[in-house]
């Protein structure tokens, strides 16, 4: 048998958790054949309720689930991984300002980055979920000197496939034909959906959706705005849809990426499409299985590039934002 491939999930006693823990357990992540281990981070005060999810994850008698570690310890909860899956961050409560929300999950995201780098696995990689899901992601890369870059990812999935699934019912067609959807930005309203590039049976979008004032507007504010609107009809955020984006996205990296086909992860910029050199920005991606990089020679014209601007702008903000809470602290 193979040896267990060892994960840790931050905010595992949380709700995306409780959908995304029984997936990777029942081996919709790494395969059939591949044991795993998990490694369930939580802040003290919710070790009880991930006691519950451990007797819960005990109970479906996963033929491929090797071991549980429950522990608020990082030291304890980061050692040896292969992969760490950050998805406990604090929530926007009301009245809270932006800067605020920046400033604790600095404080959260920076020590993870750190305990990361000293105690992961040699090929540990790190996929945040935790909102803000690019800005953390960059602070866990800074505070984690020692590991490459490419290793740090964070989730626009969840923004593709509500992109794929909109144009999809638009054009009458299954989700299997829509292609290439890329989300440029941060994962924010801001981001910029783009159906520009996207294909449906391989040709593109604009020319088999015809209404144009639909892609230019109300498809971009869809899936921008999906989020809230799932708060209003649910009364609690996306959690099934973003733990299926979770397994989708990390499966991406680790797989090579089909023909004429993209991913949109969030990854360190080179500087491709004059992205700013460092940030953490949702780019179209290919993968090989091992190595990824950025797809280029998508067109954009002025609309698209003006709406990247804006997201790469707020992002930008988000640096600088964190960058002088984290040097008064
Ligand atoms: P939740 O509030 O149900 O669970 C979060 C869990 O994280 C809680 O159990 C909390 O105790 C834990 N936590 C907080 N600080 C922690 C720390 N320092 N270390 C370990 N655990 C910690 O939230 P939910 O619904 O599971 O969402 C988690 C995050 O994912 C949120 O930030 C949310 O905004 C984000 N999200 C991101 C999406 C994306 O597309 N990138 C989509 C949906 C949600």
């Amino acid at each position: 048998a193979n040896k267990p491939i060892s994960v840790a999930v931050t905010g595992a006693a949380g709700q995306i958790s409780y959908s995304l823990l029984f997936r990777i357990a029942s081996g919709a992540l790494f395969g059939l054949d591949q044991p795993v281990s998990l490694r369930l981070i939580e802040v003290d005060p919710a070790l009880r309720a991930l006691e519950g999810v451990a007797m819960e994850l005990d109970d479906c008698a996963f033929p491929l689930l090797d071991s549980i570690e429950m522990t608020s310890d990082l030291k304890v909860g980061f050692d040896g991984v292969n992969w760490a899956i950050l998805v406990g961050a604090m929530p926007r409560k009301a009245g809270m300002e932006r800067g605020d929300l920046l400033g604790i999950n600095g404080k959260i995201f920076g020590p993870q980055g750190a305990a990361i780098a000293a105690h992961g696995a040699s090929d540990v990689k790190v996929f945040v979920v935790g909102n803000p899901c690019n800005t953390n992601s960059m602070i866990a890369r800074d505070a984690a000197k020692d590991l490459p870059a490419d290793r740090f990812f964070a989730m626009t999935r969840l923004d593709q496939n509500r992109a794929k699934s909109q144009l999809a019912k638009k054009a009458g067609v299954a989700v299997t034909e829509v292609s290439n959807v890329a989300i440029w930005g941060n994962h924010s309203a801001t981001q910029f959906p783009d159906f520009l590039n996207a294909r449906i049976s391989g040709r593109p979008v604009v020319d088999v959706i015809e209404d144009h004032d639909w892609l230019h507007g109300d498809f971009i504010t869809t899936v921008q705005k999906r989020g809230a609107a799932i708060i209003d009809a649910r009364g609690a955020s996306s959690a099934a849809s973003a733990a299926s984006a979770a397994i989708d996205s990390i499966k991406s990296i680790i797989t090579p990426t089909p023909e004429g086909d993209c991913v949109s992860l969030v990854v360190p910029s080179r500087g491709e499409y004059g992205i700013e050199e460092g940030l953490q920005f949702g780019f179209p991606i290919r993968s090989d299985g091992t190595s990824w990089r950025v797809v280029e020679g998508f067109d954009l014209d002025d609309f698209a590039k003006s709406k990247i601007a804006i997201t790469t702008n707020e992002l930008i903000a988000e640096r600088q934002e964190i960058k002088a809470i984290l040097a008064n602290s």
